[in-house]
């Protein structure tokens, strides 16, 4: 029996596990998960939620530490997440992406010689003042099995030396969207929802959906006040889920300008994020998963950031980058159009994630 300590904490990381913790439940007998949750997101929206609609597993751990400085916030996570590994004595560490709660868990297991498999490595923006940058490079350099998204993520990795266990299985968010989102067509009852939600029926494809969380576009309220201000100057309402982060600049923002055209609302659970994105007319974003989630679903996407680790999602106009700056961003969501002469290519794998990251478990 393998026994493995996943350490999750962020909203996309719940979605991540909760494809694999799925697959994992089916070999009992030979792995065993015990999943250890640092409530980084600890909002009912923002975590519970995705706990209960996703099925995921209960953690048998949760750290409670919530929010501080990154330092703060990973230190504390080192400390409780050593505790537990060294209570559970587990042979493999799994975490995901590249939040906090990725690098504390990678690093708590790499100082107690523990193997860390890091899920969603390889990725790279190359603009080291992102967090979660720093975060991405150091968890990759202390794994020990790599399982990259793509075949790019697998080559930056090679440029960094990386080359032994690194495997491309495809992303596993990939499999969240292919499953999920079927769910959510098929649930009338949720799209009613989603209409009383805003008071008033809005037709399919005549929404933009858009999400900004990121330090750089939201540590400065002017960048905020531009994307706004574009935004309430679109010709479809814009309906935007507000990450707790930026909740109080929103309202004073709001208060201010008083806008008219975007719908500014709570978190959403995934499978409304789904739908929402499906039927979106463009979306516009910041986030790595929605330009994914956009992509999967054939939805031209606009991303508020001057990289992106997606960089397939760039191809034949399903995402276009774009500066915080009025006029260029108005542009480009106005031209956003994917360009449907050519046959798309399935970079991010056939939804199978789940099933060959076990396979390498199993026979590891
Ligand atoms: C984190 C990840 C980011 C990811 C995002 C997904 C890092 C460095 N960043 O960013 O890569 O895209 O999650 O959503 O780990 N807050 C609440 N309630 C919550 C969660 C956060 O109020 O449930 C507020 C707090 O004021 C907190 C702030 O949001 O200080 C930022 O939260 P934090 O977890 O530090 O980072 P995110 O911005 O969510």
């Amino acid at each position: 029996m393998k026994k493995i300590v996943t350490v999750i904490g962020a909203r996309p990381q719940f979605i991540k596990a909760s494809m694999l913790s799925k697959e994992i439940k089916k070999y009992q007998n030979e792995l065993e998960e015990i999943i250890v949750n640092t409530d980084q997101h600890y909002d009912k929206n923002m975590s519970d939620i995705f706990f209960e609609q996703l099925q995921i597993p209960k953690p048998k751990y949760n750290l409670g530490i919530g929010s501080g400085t990154h330092g703060e916030q990973t230190g504390k996570m080192l400390m409780k997440i050593e505790e537990v590994l060294i209570k559970e004595k587990p042979d493999y560490v799994l975490v995901y992406g590249d939040t906090n709660s990725t690098l504390a868990g990678a690093l708590a297991a790499s100082k107690l010689l523990i193997p860390v498999i890091h899920v969603e490595a390889g990725l790279r923006s190359y603009n080291k003042n992102m967090p979660e940058e720093q975060n991405r490079i150091l968890t990759d350099h202390i794994s020990k099995i790599l399982i990259c998204p793509t075949d790019t993520a697998v080559e930056n990795l090679k440029k960094e030396n990386i080359t032994e266990n690194v495997y491309n299985l495809g992303d596993i968010m990939c499999d969240s969207v292919i499953y999920y989102s079927k769910i959510a067509d098929k649930t009338i009852v949720l799209k009613d929802n989603i209409k009383s939600l805003y008071g008033k029926n809005i037709d399919i494809n005549k929404w933009y959906l858009t999400t900004i969380h990121r330090a750089e576009n939201t540590a400065d309220s002017k960048k905020l006040q531009t994307i706004l201000s574009v935004l309430e100057e679109l010709d479809e309402k814009v309906i935007f889920p507000v990450h707790p982060r930026i909740r109080k600049f929103v309202d004073e923002l709001n208060e201010k300008n008083n806008y008219n055209n975007i719908l500014f609302i709570e978190p959403v659970d995934y499978m409304t994020m789904l739908y929402l994105t499906k039927n979106a007319k463009k979306i516009v974003t910041d986030s790595g998963g929605l330009q994914k989630e956009a992509y999967i679903l054939d939805v031209p996407c606009i991303t508020v950031r001057d990289q992106t680790e997606w960089v397939e999602t760039l191809e034949n106009g399903y995402n276009v980058l774009a500066k915080p700056d009025y006029f260029e961003l108005k542009q480009k969501i106005e031209n956003a159009q994917i360009n449907k002469k050519f046959e798309k290519k399935h970079y991010y794998g056939d939804g199978k994630t789940a099933e060959k990251i076990v396979k390498v478990l199993r026979e590891e």
